[in-house]
């Protein structure tokens, strides 16, 4: 197994280049199944969850080829419309491959994904919400077993609630190629899904309402494939300016280049700029400068959807929380149990209280160096922050989970003047070590 060894004390400075985005790039891929034909997806991160995502779609008879951050995907021949358990069990959003091949193939077998490693993500609102659209749905061996009657489906209209990013993006993707209209309500309208959105379109698909809570869809008989590109990654855009906030140098402002700022959603940018860091973002929205303050303000956070502050930058703020003086407040309200890094963190030092759905951080007093635990992607990452503000060493452990969603991170962070290496480590032998 590897973890990261960061000697914590060393200060961030110069450029970040944030990498294309994970969770927008899913549901692209799963779009690229719809058309007969070649699809091109550039700005692609070379990241597990994309390999992952890779093989559930060659199981299904698909080509997926990557080179250069650049995906060819070749659906001309999909025939095996299935999403097998080992894999599902991988990443929760190969589920997506539900309103894939409902879409292109009439019919699908796909495995529920079960809980996850911070409690129950539910999927109810995916299988109500395609039956709602005329899709026969059965649940056989732990296998959602889904028919489009007549080979499409007939569409129909159905409100999410609440709003859900990932439900969204499958009933879209099974409504495309429907042979009747549908209508969405309370769609989620995060920037990934929008992104997504665009794509379908410019495949020739008739939506109505992108960016809006009410998306309307006229079902087509075929999509095109097409040549298309990925966004910049939001939540590490987000990660890196909390970086730059703990551990950069005030009166030295650290860039971040290859941004969408407009993708954050102002809650983040507001309590992100009442902490007393100062952000510049250039006219194009590209460029993100971001100086650290001479002392951390808290501010309270509560998660949300879009325009919310960002379930996925919960953990990352818990840190910066531990960096400023003072009490506040993390409540997350989409995954009212997503705290598995607060243990982890209270190792190094973390003065932290959980309560319900919140967790009451009190700042000011430092972190120390340990051997932690990676134990989610969010989670991992908020380890590593915290380490580099540490005293002293920690050995952040199973870093699986951080390579699932950030690209090269500590090459880009030691660029950056932070001492981050990885290691090989044997985990059996790293306990009993202490
Ligand atoms: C969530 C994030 C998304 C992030 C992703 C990966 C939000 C709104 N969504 O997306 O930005 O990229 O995690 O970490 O922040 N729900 C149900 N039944 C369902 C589906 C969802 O009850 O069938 C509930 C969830 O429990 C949650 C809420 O709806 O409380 C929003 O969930 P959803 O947007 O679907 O989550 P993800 O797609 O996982």
């Amino acid at each position: 197994m590897e973890k990261l060894v960061v000697h914590g004390g060393q200060p961030l400075t110069g450029t970040l280049s944030v990498s294309a985005s994970k969770n927008a790039a899913l549901p692209l891929m799963a779009a690229a199944l719809l058309p007969h034909g070649v699809t091109v997806l550039d700005q692609i991160p070379q990241l597990r969850d994309i390999t992952t995502f890779s093989h559930v779609m060659r199981i299904t008879g698909a080509s997926v080829q990557c080179m250069d951050r650049k995906l060819t995907i070749d659906a001309s021949r999909v025939d095996f419309p299935e999403a097998p358990y080992d894999l599902v069990k991988k990443m929760r959003a190969s589920f997506y491959m539900l309103g894939a091949l409902l879409g292109r193939c009439g019919q699908a077998r796909v495995s529920l994904p079960g809980g996850c490693a911070w409690g129950p993500r539910p999927v109810d609102l995916h299988l109500e919400g395609l039956k709602a659209l005329g899709a026969e749905i059965d649940l056989d061996e732990g296998y959602v077993v889904a028919h489009a009657p007549r080979g499409r489906l007939s569409g129909g209209s159905y409100r999410f609630e609440p709003s859900s990013v990932g439900a969204t993006v499958n009933l879209l993707l099974a409504a495309c190629l429907g042979s009747g209209g549908s209508r969405i309500e309370n769609a989620a309208i995060e920037p990934d899904v929008l992104v997504f959105c665009e794509m379908l379109t410019a495949m020739g698909a008739k939506l109505e309402g992108i960016g809006t809570r009410t998306i309307e869809v006229e079902g087509v008989a075929e999509l095109h494939p097409v040549q298309f590109s990925n966004c910049p990654d939001r939540i590490e855009l987000g990660t890196f300016m909390i970086a730059a906030a703990i551990a950069g140098i005030p009166d030295q402002p650290v860039v971040m280049t290859h941004t969408r700022s407009d993708h954050l959603g102002n809650e983040f940018l507001d309590a992100f700029q009442g902490t007393g860091a100062k952000c510049i973002i250039d006219d194009s929205n590209s460029t993100i400068t971001v100086t650290a303050p001479e002392r951390l303000t808290p501010v309270s956070i509560t998660t949300g959807i879009y325009p919310g502050f960002p379930t996925d930058l919960q953990a990352q703020w818990t840190v910066l929380l531990a960096c400023a003086d003072g009490s506040a407040t993390v409540t997350d309200q989409v995954y009212g149990d997503r705290f598995n890094h607060i243990p982890e963190l209270a190792r190094m030092g973390l003065m932290a209280h959980v309560s319900g759905n919140q967790v009451t951080v009190q700042g000011g007093k430092p972190l120390s160096g340990a051997r932690v635990m990676s134990t989610d992607l969010r989670a991992s990452v908020s380890l590593v922050l915290a380490a580099m503000v540490a005293k002293g060493t920690t050995h952040v452990g199973r870093i699986y989970h951080l390579d699932r969603g950030y690209e090269a991170l500590e090459s880009k962070l030691s660029q950056c003047g932070i001492q981050i290496r990885r290691e090989q480590y044997d985990e059996f032998a790293a306990v009993h070590q202490g």
